[in-house]
């Protein structure tokens, strides 16, 4: 659905020049939800103005659709980017439109007639849950109905991508979850894609299917979340799902556990205290839900006069848990 390749934004020449995007190829397929996770200056807003070529790469090639995006005529990329909608971090409403108004607004741009016009702003209004507030200017309403109003926006003109920079960052928690369970309905029901950049893992672990980090305008990590969490050397895994201080003064053999397979919940540290004599602390981890799987990371040490450390490891393997020695 969406395929980057090599894609890099330098901003300014010679000795002033700054590397946003560094060589960046990735792709989502249709229907996903793709996160890109990384701290302020990653390059985050750069890849994801290129993705609508509101920024033109300096090189590499960008194909939406079917469609490569950076070889269009001016007017070809109009009718392209109707494929893709953005919500903004700052809503960015217009003040003196209503809720119904700023969400017709693409559609006058599109030349939509006012009847077929008026009936999809009230089906976005109920698919947002602002049914209610059709007629409140931006002023009269919350933060997190205002991205309600965004989001309908980007999705009037019907677009096969849906494209989210930083869009719950300024909202409170509760407000973030609503959100965020909004988009993740609305792909559910309608299948667009979506790819959004955030630097909070929250965001990434509720509702992502795949996600990157990014760093320094690279991707360093990419790939479906279940792969990554259930990989015991996964930085974004470890940012995800922590285990905890890694240099914990505690005796014994450390290992990094990772269980990607609910098999492997089950009480799989007990067992091994009983069947192989091993006495098994837990020095921190998290369990949790991500993409619809239970998953969790353990760190973990243990010692043994009894069993060799690969006779632990192999015991471990086979009950579904991924180990690496930490
Ligand atoms: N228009 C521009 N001109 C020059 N440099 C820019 C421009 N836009 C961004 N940069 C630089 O590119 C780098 C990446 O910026 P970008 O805004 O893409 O990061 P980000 O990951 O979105 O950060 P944040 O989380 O703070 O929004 C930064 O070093 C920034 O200073
Ligand atoms: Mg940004």
């Amino acid at each position: 659905m969406i395929t980057l390749d090599t894609v890099t934004k330098t901003y300014g020449t010679g000795a002033r020049a700054v590397t946003a995007v560094d060589g960046v190829s990735f792709s989502v397929d249709s229907g996903e939800i793709f996160g890109i996770l990384g701290r302020s200056g990653a390059g985050k807003t750069t890849l994801l103005r290129c993705l609508n070529l509101l920024e033109r790469p300096t090189s590499g090639t960008i194909t939406v659709d079917g469609v490569e995006l950076v070889s269009l005529s001016r007017k070809d990329l109009r009718a392209a980017r109707r494929r893709i909608g953005t919500v903004f971090q700052h809503f960015n409403l217009l003040a003196s439109r209503t809720a119904a108004e700023n969400i017709a607004y693409g559609l006058e741009v599109a030349g939509v007639p006012t009847a077929r016009r008026r009936d999809r702003v009230a089906e976005l209004l109920e698919l947002v849950g602002l049914a209610d507030r059709a007629g409140n200017y931006p002023s009269q309403l919350s933060g997190g109905q205002q991205q309600r109003v965004g989001i309908a926006r980007a999705l009037a003109t019907d677009p096969s991508v849906l494209l989210c920079d930083e869009a719950t960052s300024a909202l409170d928690p509760a407000t973030t979850d609503q959100i965020l369970d909004l988009i993740r309905d609305i792909n559910e029901r309608t299948g667009v894609t979506v790819v959004l950049i955030t630097h909070e893992a929250e965001v990434v672990r509720r509702i992502c299917d795949s996600a990157a980090l990014m760093e320094a305008g690279r991707f360093v990590e990419s790939g479906p979340l279940l792969r990554l969490v259930g990989d015991p050397d996964s930085r974004l895994a470890e940012i995800l799902l922590p285990t905890g201080d890694p240099d914990l003064a505690i005796p014994g053999r450390h290992l990094t556990l990772a269980f990607a397979d609910e098999r492997a919940i089950d009480p799989t540290l007990s067992r091994l205290t009983r069947d192989l004599g091993v006495e098994v602390s837990i020095l921190g981890g998290t369990l949790e839900r991500v993409a619809g799987h239970q998953v969790g990371r353990l760190r973990v040490a243990y010692t043994s006069d009894t069993v060799s450390d690969d006779a632990v490891t192999e015991y471990l393997r086979t009950a579904g848990v991924t180990v690496k020695a930490a």
